[in-house]
């Protein structure tokens, strides 16, 4: 059969590629063009833009393979929470390495530091007792597990009907197919075929966008809980399982909840029988027990996910917590079917979870919360203060150590600068050169560092956003005195 021509390379063409990225690496730094299909990235973008390649990390700083030092303002994905170089979580991973480098947790097997996890996790969530705790290696896998959970669930109490879950626009809920879904983001869902007709969307509960003409925060929730409330009653409650929502909408843009909205919402969710769940990914917020979802806002949930930064990021790890009702349920139901047919090879994987019990037991030695409430007030204030000055700043919001910034004319929500001039993009590359990587998510920055941040290096932050604004400013008024 003949070979389609270009996905089958000669040795000597294969190793010449080879050569050549190698060459660029050692050149620049940088790889084009890689052989990696990477997430979230554009084509063009390999393309034409160098991909930076990470090689060490130490606290809050990375460093690319040129040995430059940049800023971690993303806690690599919101997720190292203690930094780059946290030793006690490489000797946790190193000894379990040593010690027993993997075994797994199907048919009634398992092991110590995965039942250690779970039982830490169940005593220190304190919005609810918990009943069970099931892990997972990623929040995507968390998330689609809560929903076949919740059918099982509905199930097993002859509610076969009771499927559908609702989730809110702009929501980040993960990437596989239940977990995308769920997202609320159009461009998860655009030529992928998603969202999967069990999702229905409601509204996102984002005020500076979305509230009306004299709108106060409290009625903007009221509305937003009525609108959920006539989705329930349209689509008939006995056919609604669950509600999905992060606390603080993260990936998605930073979009905090109006207040009261919680309260609302849950009132609403509860009169229906419809079981409520949290999508944590515990990093970010001020406070350890509000990372947990307990005491930022007043929440009760049925189910909770949290993800990566369970282990700071240094090993993968997911974990769903499940209430007493629905394990209770779970378990009679695995009885009566012959098994609970559901898990992944690594769920559990001892090295995560010695990990993310070292993760855990440092953030309370170090009152990692307190240090977080300490930092967070300079960092918010500092990148706050610009909004009021600069004339592309539509909104900046946050919470803890988690902010974004939302490019826009005339600080309106609806006057969009034009995708093609860029202006997300500007504002990252300035950061770049100038030392320190921030997210970029068209013309919305968001920045969240590690929870170990100094006050030092929160000035150093605020002083390179302050001056990569200024350059972006110019830069709008360049494309506008163009346009003119
Ligand atoms: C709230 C939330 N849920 C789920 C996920 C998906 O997690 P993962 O990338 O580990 O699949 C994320 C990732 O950022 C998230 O922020």
């Amino acid at each position: 059969m003949e070979t389609p021509r270009g996905l089958l390379q000669s040795d000597a063409s294969a190793d010449q590629v080879a050569s050549e990225r190698s060459d660029s690496v050692q050149q620049h730094g940088v790889d084009k063009e890689h052989a990696m299909l990477a997430p979230f990235t554009a084509g063009w973008q390999t393309a034409i833009s160098p991909t930076l390649i990470i090689e060490r990390s130490e606290g809050c700083y990375i460093y690319d393979a040129n040995g430059n030092k940049y800023l971690d303002a993303l806690a690599g994905l919101l997720s190292t929470a203690l930094g780059g170089s946290e030793p006690r979580l490489v000797k946790a991973a190193t000894e379990q390495l040593n010690k027993l480098p993997f075994y797994h947790s199907f048919y009634n097997h398992t092991t110590r530091p995965s039942l250690d996890l779970a039982n830490e996790l169940i005593s220190i969530f304190t919005a609810r007792q918990m009943g069970k705790v099931f892990f997972t290696c990623s929040g995507s896998e968390a998330n689609d597990s809560q929903v076949k959970l919740v059918w099982y669930y509905n199930n097993a109490l002859g509610r076969p009907k009771k499927k559908k879950i609702i989730a809110r626009s702009q929501s980040y809920h993960g990437t596989t197919y239940i977990s995308a879904s769920l997202s609320g983001l159009p461009t998860l869902h655009q030529d992928f075929d998603l969202p999967g007709n069990f999702v229905l969307h409601t509204d996102c509960p984002h005020y500076w966008r979305f509230h009306l003409p004299g709108e106060t925060e409290e009625e903007f929730a009221t509305r937003l809980a009525n609108n959920l409330e006539n989705l329930i009653l349209k689509e008939g409650p006995d056919t609604i399982a669950a509600f999905i929502a992060e606390p603080v909408i993260g990936a998605g843009g930073v979009i905090l909840p109006p207040k009261t909205y919680f309260e609302k919402i849950q009132e609403v969710v509860k009169k229906h029988d419809i079981l409520f769940i949290v999508d944590e990914v515990i990093t970010g917020f001020g406070r350890l027990g509000a990372m947990f979802g307990s005491d930022l806002y007043d929440i009760k949930p049925d189910l909770v996910s949290l993800a990566k930064a369970l282990s700071s990021a240094y090993a993968p790890i997911g974990a769903i917590l499940v209430s007493r009702e629905i394990s209770d349920v779970i378990y009679s139901h695995s009885n009566k079917l012959g098994t609970f047919a559901h898990g992944f090879t690594y769920s559990g994987h001892p090295v995560s979870c010695v990990v993310a019990l070292e993760a855990l037991k440092i953030y309370r030695e170090r009152d990692i919360p307190g240090h977080v409430a300490h930092v967070a007030q300079r960092f918010q204030e500092g990148i706050k203060a610009f909004a009021a000055k600069s004339p592309i700043i539509g909104e900046t919001r946050g919470v803890g150590l988690l902010i974004a910034t939302e490019f826009t004319d005339n600080k309106s929500p609806y006057d969009l600068f034009p995708f093609e001039w860029g202006i997300g993009e500007t504002f990252g590359a300035e950061c770049k050169k100038r030392g320190m990587v921030v997210k970029v998510l068209g013309n919305l920055i968001a920045m969240s560092p590690p929870l170990i941040i100094t006050l030092e290096e929160i000035d150093k932050l605020v002083s390179i956003y302050g001056e990569a604004l200024k350059v972006t400013e110019e830069r709008v008024a360049e494309c506008k005195a163009k346009k003119e």
